[in-house]
């Protein structure tokens, strides 16, 4: 059995105020960790204040660091500096970062790297765009994304780590792919891995569906059988919706 994992993606959204008020509101209503795991990205100066008040249950993760551990890199986050605030978890790759900072599937993979070497756990962003599922280059991308993320990656270290697949068209557009569209492609994510590492590490990867989720269709989606848990962008800036998400893995059958 995976364990499920449900993650709020805030992006650039929130003040230091706003935040607390988050906190403050949810860090009581998190299912336990050994059921569910849960997680806010939020960004860098936020990292510090929210840690001290997580609670037991919830964790905070950075939307990003970059793939050296220390430099000349004006306005960059590193993989140190996010251990030393005992940061646990990094996104790596999502298409915001792929589209708007020009991140290629190499730098996912520095980055992922450099996650590792700092003890800090990463979800890895994969997913094609409207032309490409349109074109039917759907696995085409999905495989060179994942190839290219794990190129150089042991075993060992791929148990900690967990895939989110996010279509790009289906992010903050309100369209989500149907259940079985988003099982079926994280079932292929599942099949590359099988291909990479071998059934073990297969079976335990655990993989995110992410685009649109909402308290609405989160059931639905991981009752799924490939689909481990849920990467939530405008859903979970609401507290009483990130409850809702949060907690929705302790309904499945
Ligand atoms: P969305 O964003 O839930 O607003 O579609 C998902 C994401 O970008 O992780």
């Amino acid at each position: 059995m995976r364990k499920p994992i449900i993650a709020g993606n805030w992006k650039m959204f929130k003040t230091r105020d706003e935040a607390l008020y988050f906190i403050l509101k949810v860090s009581e209503k998190m299912p336990e960790k050994e059921k569910v795991d849960t997680i806010i990205f939020a960004q860098a100066p936020l990292l510090r204040c929210l840690i001290t008040r997580q609670g037991e249950e919830l964790r905070i993760g950075a939307q990003n660091l970059h793939y050296e551990d220390e430099g000349a890199y004006t306005g960059e986050v590193s993989g140190p500096l996010l251990n030393s605030y005992n940061v646990e978890y990094v996104l790596i790759g999502h298409s915001e970062r792929r589209q708007y900072f020009h991140e290629s599937d190499e730098d996912v993979n520095k980055k992922i790297k450099a996650a590792i070497r700092n003890d800090l756990l990463p979800i890895v962003c994969v997913g094609e765009n409207l032309d490409e599922r349109e074109n039917n280059q759907m696995n085409d991308v999905l495989e060179r994304q994942i190839k290219g993320a794990f190129k150089d990656i042991p075993a060992i270290e791929m148990k900690d780590i967990v895939i989110a697949y996010e279509p790009i068209w289906a992010i903050g557009t309100g369209k989500t792919a149907t259940a079985d569209q988003a099982d079926q492609a994280c079932g292929f994510i599942r099949s590359i891995i099988k291909d990479l590492y071998g059934p073990v590490v297969a079976e335990g990867i655990r993989i995110q569906y992410g685009g649109s989720v909402k308290p609405t269709n989160i059931d639905e989606l991981i009752s799924k059988e490939n689909i481990d848990g849920a990467l939530i962008g405008g859903a979970s800036l609401d507290p009483d919706h990130f409850i809702t998400l949060a907690n929705a893995p302790l309904n499945l059958k």
